[in-house]
């Protein structure tokens, strides 16, 4: 065992984590960060949840499945014929694991072009010591660190269905759902959230018939209803089974697959036979072995760390940031906190704008928003004026050969300032990108209608929505 001394010392080395320690070594610290997870051969594996079983790896298998479907199903539309299309679904999860490979080397190489300290372990509290908090490591490495400042950033867990625990067979996490190595014939998701979405359209496209049990009677419902409506529309139409308002009961796993018991929202009885079952019902925040209990650091009743506004714990200089705290569990939320966290380390001013941060689900349509929803402003009582833009009357989404959807704008009634924009629709996770910098500086829905928008693009559909805020569209 030896003993090191750091400034700052990063448990967790997600994008919270990695980003944090990144931000506090450019300010000049000796920083050092603890991250346990392993690859297939038992290395480790820096990126956490994001780069190992979540945004980047959804996001290759969406892309793969994506061109599957484009060749079997709209090459036709462009005159370009396709025979003998099959699938190579090893070569598709292998390239998947490459792209995360990628990602996992790239931020090793960060860290050593940063200088900062990896040890590949558990990171536990062991106690407050003079110069700060003493912390062991154990694992690859082995060893007991010291450090000024302590950011936690541990991330979540999947919530697993009470009586239906994860066994990654037939019983799938996001983890499994990542990894199915034969496209199942049936395959049946709980929870139509961001990962049921999400994952529920790679493998559709991939040939699943594919069943959503959710239990809420409103599809999206955090996601504005006319935007959510268009999309249910289009999922529905794809071939995506949505049940809304059901109670799952029992859910039995067996060699031949799941058979789940559940009441549709009339109160019926049914059952969902499927080869393989995808939970999705949300994450718990992550503090497995942290030894919190040692410092007295506070968790919440949902096992949060309980933090301020600024990312401060109940403990002087132990911060924590991204799934393990209160709100959106999104990986640049969870960057932001930790650049926000280095700064104020170094006495700077760390901001985040809970207020705009952009939230997308990359299926196809894709959705994005920023922002209040309708509902929300409705609810408020606050005035305001609405303008969408349908992508059918954009030239380069007919072009694309992807006109579903539109573009959304929330302004107030009497100053004009954006309250929300929301699109559902061909590269809304691109798109949404202007409406967070307008609304950071912000601007009016009019300032939007006057700027230059390069024809033809997307991107003037965002244009046109700010303009029919004022009732005054040029192409609809
Ligand atoms: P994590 O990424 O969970 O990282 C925590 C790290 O800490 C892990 O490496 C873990 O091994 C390590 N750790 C935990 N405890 C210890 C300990 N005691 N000692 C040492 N190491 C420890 N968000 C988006 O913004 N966009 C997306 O497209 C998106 N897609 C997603 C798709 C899926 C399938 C899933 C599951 C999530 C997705 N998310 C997405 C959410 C995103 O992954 C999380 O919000 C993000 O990873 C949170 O970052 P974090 O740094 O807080 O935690
Ligand atoms: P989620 O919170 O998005 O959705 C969970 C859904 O499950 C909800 O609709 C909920 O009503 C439903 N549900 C809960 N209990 C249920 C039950 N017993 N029976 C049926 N339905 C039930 O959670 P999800 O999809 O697990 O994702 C977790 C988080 O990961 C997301 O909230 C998001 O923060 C993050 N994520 C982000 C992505 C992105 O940004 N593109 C992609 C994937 C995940």
């Amino acid at each position: 065992m030896s003993n090191k001394q750091f400034d700052v010392i990063v448990i967790g080395g997600g994008p919270g984590g990695y980003v944090a320690a990144i931000r506090a070594a450019q300010l000049g610290f000796n920083v050092a960060c603890i991250d346990e997870w392993k690859n297939a051969k038992g290395g480790p594996a820096l990126g956490g949840t994001c780069t190992n079983i979540g945004c980047i790896p959804s996001k290759a298998l969406l892309q793969s499945s994506e061109h599957f479907e484009h060749a079997g199903k709209h090459f036709a539309d462009h005159g370009i014929k396709v025979e003998g299309l099959g699938l190579d679904i090893d070569k598709m999860l292998g390239r998947k694991d490459a792209v995360v490979k990628q990602n996992n080397d790239g931020i090793t190489y960060l860290f050593k072009k940063n200088k900062i300290t990896f040890f590949h372990g558990r990171g536990a509290f062991a106690k407050a010591s003079g110069a700060g908090y003493e912390l062991t490591v154990t694992g690859a490495a082995e060893e007991s660190i010291e450090g000024k400042h302590i950011i936690v950033a541990t991330g979540s867990n999947p919530r697993a269905l009470p009586g239906a625990d994860f066994d990654e067979e037939n019983i799938l996490s996001n983890d499994g759902a990542l990894r199915i190595p034969a496209v199942p014939k049936k395959l049946g998701l709980i929870g139509s959230g961001v990962i049921g979405l999400e994952m529920g359209s790679v493998w559709r496209r991939l040939g699943s018939e594919v069943t959503v049990l959710e239990a809420l009677p409103t599809f999206l419902g955090a996601v504005d209803e006319q935007i959510a409506k268009e999309a249910h529309k289009a999922f529905v139409k794809q071939g995506l089974k949505i049940e809304l308002g059901v109670k799952v009961g029992e859910v039995k796993s067996g060699k031949k697959g799941v058979t789940i018991a559940w009441t549709n929202a009339k109160g019926e009885a049914q059952t969902l036979e499927v080869d393989k079952l995808i939970v999705s019902i949300g994450r718990v925040p992550n503090t497995i072995g942290l030894n919190p209990e040692a410092v007295g650091l506070k968790l919440d009743e949902r096992g949060a760390i309980v933090v301020d506004e600024e990312c401060r714990t109940s403990l002087p200089n132990v911060w924590a940031i991204g799934d393990v705290v209160r709100g959106p569990m999104l990986a640049h939320k969870a960057e932001e906190e930790g650049v926000a966290v280095a700064e104020r380390i170094a006495g700077q001013h760390g901001h985040v704008n809970f207020n705009t941060i952009p939230w997308v689900i990359y299926t196809s349509p894709e959705i994005a928003w920023v922002g209040q929803t309708e509902q929300q402003l409705k609810a408020e009582g606050r005035a305001y004026k609405a303008g969408t833009f349908p992508f059918l009357a954009n030239g380069r989404a007919r072009a694309l050969g992807d006109t579903t959807g539109m573009v959304k704008f929330l302004a107030d009634a009497a100053t004009d300032e954006i309250l929300g924009v929301h699109i559902v629709g061909p590269m809304a996770s691109e798109l949404i990108s202007e409406a967070v910098v307008a609304m950071e500086f912000k601007a009016s829905a009019e300032d939007i209608a006057r700027i230059c928008h390069a024809h033809p693009s997307l991107s003037e559909a965002t244009k046109e929505a700010a303009l029919a805020v004022d009732k005054r569209t040029l192409n609809f």
